[in-house]
């Protein structure tokens, strides 16, 4: 038996990431915890994404995203990327990356990725994708998944 799963998951130290998914007309943006740097050469980030996100759509038919740097004063960020809405990205700055996805122009930094391959992981995907390029945008400490509480209303998600 594991108790308090949620609590002890919590002690698994993640950033705060809002992945901006697709090129085009077809964009979308989320908040996501769980990325890791997986290599070196090639520098590979790995993306755990819940297959029933309309962003994962987004990121099979682009096959592109970034992954921006959430700072610890943007924990409203974390929250309104957190939830799906229509129109999530306006009111926000973008720009493109090279590979053509958004990049949140007031995230810390970025990481503009092209994906690499899929793996299976239970209930989500892993997304491993290739650094194309990266870069920092402003100075600040990184947002951390342990200040988000329940934010992300995982404590309900565990079946033990
Ligand atoms: C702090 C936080 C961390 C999250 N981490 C992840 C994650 O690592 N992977 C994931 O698939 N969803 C994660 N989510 C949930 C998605 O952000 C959320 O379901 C979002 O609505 C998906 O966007 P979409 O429906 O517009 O595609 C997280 C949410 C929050 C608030």
């Amino acid at each position: 038996m594991i108790e308090n799963p949620g609590a002890l998951v919590k002690l698994i130290s993640h950033g705060v990431y809002v992945i901006g998914v697709g090129v085009g007309d077809h964009q979308n943006a989320f908040t996501a915890a769980w990325v890791m740097q997986v290599s070196f050469d090639p520098l590979l980030l790995a993306i755990s994404i819940n297959p029933a996100h309309y962003s994962y759509q987004l990121l099979q038919e682009s096959g592109v995203c970034t992954v921006n740097v959430l700072g610890q004063d943007q924990y409203a960020l974390a929250e309104h990327f957190g939830r799906s809405a229509p129109d999530k990205m306006a009111g926000f700055q973008w720009h493109l990356a090279e590979t053509g996805a958004p990049v949140l122009s007031e995230s810390l930094a970025y990481f503009d990725c092209q994906i690499s391959h899929y793996a299976d992981a239970g209930d989500h995907k892993i997304a491993v994708c290739k650094v194309v390029t990266a870069a920092t945008l402003k100075q600040g400490l990184p947002l951390l998944y342990s200040q988000t509480g329940d934010m992300d209303g995982s404590s309900e998600l565990f079946s033990s």
